[in-house]
């Protein structure tokens, strides 16, 4: 990564990384002795240490570098002393035994596909990332090739990610076309071959999501749900739950499943997945979920984590963006060398 630095962006890097130092500092203070009450770490293991954090907190380990190189030592460290530790234990970054470094990850995959909707629900559901620490985004666009409008989009987010594509029209199934398993299915091969730990979520772009719902979400030990919003015409797809106990599912369309319930309905622990190494998604209209969760078997509806205050609030609701139709074709004679040329390549 380029970095020209300007001395507003000096400033800025400056600001940040005085932040993120005393974050640092204050959430790893047991494990990184500091000089004044002793330092049991040799130097270089401090400076590697350093650099791993940094490199997390960045995302690039070229500019981790680099930022390391530019602030030096002495400074970072007089930086976080002199800002008072106490600000921090205010902050509302984390949340309770929340912090950056203990956090288990989320890998969020979210199938797409081109449509006049795309860029306006992917800029809707990136916003709401961008709000959620410790994730990665598996953005896997159903096309023959990765289009580099949505590279170019998922860069600007800042947030972690990893695209990837999946090619629904080399058909693996018959009928009625079920959109997004290819990529889902994608998407866990992916997750299976590069993930240890932390907690799969199939988040469909079409959602809109709470942020307490990645809090309910993140210690899911096997498999977690919570009820769905604006799903059929119950208009809530739902664990039915009595005295906190799971006793069946509410959903508008059962349908003879063993688990009626809403791709956005679910998590599931990753190191609970790698024992399943069978799991996947059916290529079956309509049983989607319900294919993938049997696929988890042994795995039964008994032994769902509840989460929502036992199901009691909605966190995430689908939400159904109206379809558009294709835009009209643009007259490029007409509109050459104007703007309109270059925005009518967002639009479908
Ligand atoms: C993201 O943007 C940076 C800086 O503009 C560029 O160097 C990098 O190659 C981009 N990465 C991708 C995946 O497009
Ligand atoms: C704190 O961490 C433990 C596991 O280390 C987890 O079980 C618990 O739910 C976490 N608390 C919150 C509020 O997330
Ligand atoms: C769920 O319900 C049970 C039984 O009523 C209760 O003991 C438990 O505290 C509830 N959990 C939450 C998170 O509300």
């Amino acid at each position: 990564m380029r970095v020209h630095l300007t001395a507003t962006t000096k400033m800025w890097l400056l600001t940040s990384l005085a932040f993120f130092y005393v974050i640092i500092q204050y959430h790893v203070s047991n494990t990184w002795p500091l000089p004044t009450t002793g330092n049991d770490l040799q130097e270089s293991e401090m400076d590697t240490q350093r650099r791993i954090w940094l490199k997390r907190i960045v995302g690039d380990s070229k500019l981790a570098e680099e930022i390391q190189n530019m602030i030096g030592e002495k400074v970072t460290q007089d930086l976080a002393y002199r800002i008072n530790r106490q600000l921090l234990s205010h902050s509302c970054i984390f949340h309770e035994n929340e912090s950056l470094f203990n956090l288990p990850v989320i890998y969020i995959v979210t199938p797409t596909y081109r449509r006049p909707e795309q860029l306006a629900e992917l800029t809707r559901m990136s916003q709401t990332l961008m709000h959620v620490q410790n994730i990665y985004w598996l953005l896997i666009e159903d096309a023959k090739e990765k289009s580099q409008m949505i590279s170019n989009f998922l860069n600007r987010t800042g947030i972690r990610f990893i695209h990837l594509h999946s090619d629904s029209t080399q058909g693996k199934y018959k009928g009625a076309k079920p959109r997004g398993v290819g990529s889902r299915n994608k998407g866990l091969k992916w997750i299976r071959e590069n993930a240890n730990d932390g907690v799969l979520y199939f988040a469909d772009d079409d959602n809109t999501y709470d942020l307490q719902l990645f809090k309910e979400m993140r210690y899911t030990k096997k498999v977690s749900m919570w009820p769905v919003g604006l799903v059929t015409q119950t208009g809530v797809s739902s664990p039915i739950v009595k005295n906190g106990k799971f006793v069946g599912f509410y959903d508008g369309w059962i349908g003879g499943r063993k688990f009626p319930v809403d791709m956005a309905g679910f998590a599931i622990n990753i190191k609970f997945l790698k024992t399943r190494p069978n799991a996947a998604m059916a290529y079956k209209l309509g049983y989607e979920e319900d294919s993938f969760l049997k696929s988890l078997a042994p795995f039964e509806p008994q032994n769902i984590e509840l989460k929502a205050d036992n199901c009691t609030k909605i966190l995430v609701w689908h939400t159904q963006t109206k379809k558009n139709p294709s835009s009209l074709p643009l007259d490029k004679k007409k509109y050459a060398d104007t703007n309109l040329i270059e925005l009518k390549q967002y639009v479908v």
